[in-house]
C-alpha cells in the first residue's frame, strides 16, 4: 500500500481508518473519499486530500484513482441492517452495484480492494456457536444477502481476474469517535453515552442475546493488516472470521456499572433488531484468519470499557 482510497472516509470506520493509515503512510499517501452531503471536516479535512469518491459513479471513482495513483481502495460505504430493511433497494444500489463499480475500476487499474463483510453474512442455519469459517450462509436481511455477494464478488475477481481482493467479517463495532448509524449491534455503542451522560440506558436487544462485538482500534488493526499480509499464506481471500469479545446485554451492563455504580438499564426489545440478533452468531471461531495472517485482537471487554468511558467523559464533558 502506498496511495491509499478511502470510499466513506466519514462514516464510522472511515473517520478513523483515515486518521490511522495517514499516520502509517504519510497524509499525503491517502485521499479521503467522501459523497456530496457528508463533507469530511475539522482534523479529516485538514489533514490531507479529500476526494468526492461516490461508490454509484465508476467513472468519478477512476478519475480520483487515476489523479492520485492509488493502489490500494478500502471501500466501506454500506447501509447497516436495520436501515438497510427500510431501503432494500438503494441498500443493494450502495452495496453490490457499488462494488461492482469499484472492482472495475480495480481491475482496470490495478488495485487492491478492501470490501468488509460482517456477522450480519451469517444466517438462522449457520452454526450459532465458534461459527466456522466456512460453512452455511442463509441470511434473510438485505444487509446479510448483499454482504455474502460481497463476500463472493470479491472473490470472483480475485480468482477471474488476479485483482487482489481481501476482506473480513466484521463483528459489531464499537467506537466513541463517529456513530454507527441503523445497525442491530448499535446498543453496544449507545449504552456507553447513556452511562457517560448519567442516563438510564434503554436496550432494544433482549438479555442473553449474544453477538460478536469488536473495539474500533482492532477493527482497525485488522483491516490494515490483512492489507499488509503476505497473500501468498492465504487460503481463503474474503470473508475471514475476526473475533475479539462476545457478549449479551447484561454481561456489557454489569462491565460498565462496575465502573459507574449509579448506572441503570431497563429493556424495551425491538422486534426487529431482536429478529436480527437471534440470526446471528454467537461467537464466531477465527482460527483461520490467525493461521493465514496473524490476526490477533488487542482489547477484551473490560479494556475497551475503560477506555470508551474515558474517551467519552472528555468528549461529552
Ligand atoms: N454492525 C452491523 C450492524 O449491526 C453488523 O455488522 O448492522
Amino acid at each position: 500500500m502506498k496511495n491509499i482510497l478511502i470510499i466513506g472516509s466519514t462514516g464510522q470506520i472511515g473517520s478513523e481508518l483515515t486518521r490511522e493509515l495517514r499516520a502509517r503512510y504519510g497524509n499525503s499517501h491517502v485521499v479521503a473519499g467522501y459523497i456530496a452531503g457528508a463533507e469530511p471536516k475539522g482534523e479529516l479535512l485538514e489533514s490531507g486530500p479529500a476526494a468526492i469518491a461516490d461508490v454509484t459513479d465508476a467513472q468519478h471513482i477512476g478519475d480520483v484513482v487515476r489523479e492520485y495513483k492509488i493502489d490500494t481502495i478500502y471501500n466501506l460505504a454500506a447501509l447497516l441492517s436495520v436501515v438497510a430493511e427500510s431501503r432494500p433497494r438503494l441498500a443493494w444500489k450502495i452495496g453490490i452495484d457499488g462494488l461492482w463499480k469499484v472492482l472495475e475500476v480495480a481491475r482496470e487499474n490495478k488495485c487492491a480492494v478492501f470490501t468488509p463483510s460482517s456477522i450480519g453474512s451469517f444466517g438462522a442455519d449457520t452454526p450459532h456457536d465458534n461459527t466456522p469459517q466456512d460453512t452455511i450462509q442463509r441470511p434473510r436481511t438485505i444487509y446479510g444477502i448483499s454482504k455474502v455477494t460481497t463476500e463472493l464478488l470479491s472473490d470472483y475477481y480475485y480468482l477471474k481476474y488476479g485483482v487482489d481482493t481481501r476482506s473480513v467479517r466484521f463483528p459489531g463495532l464499537i467506537s466513541y469517535l463517529t456513530l454507527p448509524g441503523g445497525g442491530t449491534t448499535d446498543y453496544a455503542v449507545d449504552i456507553y453515552y447513556s452511562a457517560v451522560r448519567g442516563e438510564k440506558f434503554v436496550c432494544p436487544i433482549a438479555k442473553g442475546t449474544l453477538m460478536d462485538m469488536m473495539y474500533m482500534p482492532d477493527a482497525l488493526k485488522a483491516a490494515i493488516h490483512i492489507m499488509e499480509a503476505d497473500g501468498s499464506r492465504f487460503i481463503h481471500h474474503n470473508g475471514f472470521n475476526v473475533a475479539s469479545m462476545s457478549f449479551d446485554p447484561d454481561t456489557i451492563f454489569r462491565a460498565i456499572k462496575a465502573h459507574k455504580p449509579n448506572f441503570e438499564m431497563e429493556y424495551q426489545v425491538d422486534p426487529l433488531r431482536q429478529s436480527i440478533a437471534d440470526s446471528w452468531p454467537n461467537k464466531m471461531d477465527d482460527s483461520c484468519a490467525r493461521a493465514e495472517w496473524d490476526w490477533k485482537p488487542d482489547y477484551d471487554l473490560e479494556r475497551m470499557t475503560v477506555d470508551m468511558l474515558s474517551h467519552l467523559e472528555q468528549k461529552l464533558a
